[in-house]
């Protein structure tokens, strides 16, 4: 009987949700690291589908829908991040640029997309368990995690954030345009029917602007600890 409950038991899921800057991202690897359990970072999806759109020149949607389905990407560890690979080639940095995320965010808003991305999202959640990055992963796609974080931050602070992150990477950026782009993305995320980005009933909110990485990553670490019966600290 246990071992039948056992093999039953679902694969232990956090969902991580917010909008852009919330600090999500480096929340999931820093707590990746510490569970030792993998990370969805379901942004990269979209900006994927948007990336290789990009490339084809293509904004009918059955086409954006065609290549949600068939793209062929990869996620290799690269140190403390992923490597992403799109049909073989390197993109880790060629989906982090602003033109990328604009389009992943205008096509984020197709259903059609949403759904093709669905089954490959829920794919992620194998043992010894998933950290699952994005703005619908309590919501819709994984709604039976036992953990749902909803993360955010004025927008002031998630773009001096983005600001710090894009100067690390020596990108050039100018902070007023970085708010405007966040709150318009914000807007559209929030405002769209299909899997709008918003807390699910059953998330604990997390206000993280006067919170540090650390402290963010060992409050959800409490949480995880207390949730899934680790002791990781
Ligand atoms: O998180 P990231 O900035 O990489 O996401 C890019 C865009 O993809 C977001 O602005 C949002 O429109 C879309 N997205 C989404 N659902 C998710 C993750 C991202 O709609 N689960």
């Amino acid at each position: 009987m246990h071992n039948q409950l056992a093999m039953n038991d679902p694969v232990p899921v956090i969902t991580l949700d917010g909008p852009g800057g919330s600090g999500k991202g480096t929340v999931c690897l820093l707590l990746a690291e510490k569970l030792r359990w993998h990370i969805l970072d379901s942004g990269s999806l979209y900006r994927l589908t948007a990336l290789e759109s990009m490339q084809k020149n293509v904004s009918d949607e059955a086409q954006l829908i065609e290549i949600a389905n068939n793209m062929d990407i990869d996620y290799r560890p690269d140190g403390a991040r992923l490597k992403v690979l799109l049909s073989g080639q390197d993109v880790t940095d060629a989906i982090r640029a602003e033109p990328v995320g604009s389009k992943a965010s205008e096509i984020a808003a197709i259903a059609g997309v949403r759904q093709a991305l669905l089954e490959r999202q829920r794919a992620f959640a194998v043992s010894p368990g998933l950290l699952a990055d994005g703005r619908d992963m309590g919501t819709v796609v994984f709604p039976h995690a036992a953990l749902k974080i909803f993360l955010t931050a004025r927008p002031e602070e998630r773009a001096k954030r983005r600001y710090k992150q894009l100067k690390e990477k020596g990108i050039d950026a100018n902070l007023p345009e970085l708010v405007a782009e966040l709150e318009a993305r914000d807007k559209r995320d929030s405002e769209r029917s299909a899997a709008p980005l918003k807390a699910a009933d059953d998330a604990v909110l997390l206000d993280t602007t006067e919170m540090s990485i650390d402290e963010v990553v060992n409050q959800v670490l409490r949480m995880a600890n207390q949730c899934f019966g680790t002791s990781v600290v």
